[in-house]
């Protein structure tokens, strides 16, 4: 502890509470209020519009349409993908976090997102999922 000796008792205290790691995987992953433009958008842009966007084969199959936030929010031609506030009834973390059946897994026959990605998604619907 190369700190303690250096800077004294107070650091040391907050030094070991860092290194105790008081982290969990949400803070990690993400500290502040989730940004759709900064990091829910990104996501969608290189995982998901290849297909869900017009022209493509899951906005032709389910109207989805993930290349512009009004796209999001309107969902499919079935009904609604993400509900506000309320992740565990979104049928988009759903398929992205792999429990519908395998023929629903989002993106499809592609890599899982990885689990930053999905809490990035989860906690901006848990926020209200603003355009934002
Ligand atoms: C390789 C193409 C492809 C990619 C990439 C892809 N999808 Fe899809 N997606 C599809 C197809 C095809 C369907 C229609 C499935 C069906 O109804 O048979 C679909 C349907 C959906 C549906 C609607 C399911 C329903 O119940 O109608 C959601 C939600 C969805 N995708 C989300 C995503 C998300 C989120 C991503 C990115 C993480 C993604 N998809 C990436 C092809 C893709």
């Amino acid at each position: 502890m190369r700190l303690v000796v250096l800077a004294g008792g107070l650091t040391a205290v907050v030094a070991v509470a860092v290194v105790a790691g008081a982290f969990s995987a949400s803070e990690v992953c993400a500290a502040e209020k989730t940004s759709f433009a900064e990091e829910v958008f990104p996501i969608f842009k290189a995982r998901c519009t290849s297909c869900h966007q017009p022209g493509g084969e899951g906005f032709e199959k389910s109207g989805l349409d993930l290349s512009t936030y009004e796209g999001v929010m309107k969902g499919t031609k079935f009904g609604k993908m993400v509900i506000p506030g309320d992740p565990e009834s979104s049928n988009l973390m759903l398929l992205i976090d792999w429990r519908a059946s395998p023929a629903l897994r989002m993106p499809h026959g592609k890599k899982k997102l990885s689990i930053c990605d999905r809490d990035a998604i989860r906690a901006w619907i848990r926020e209200g999922a603003r355009n934002n």
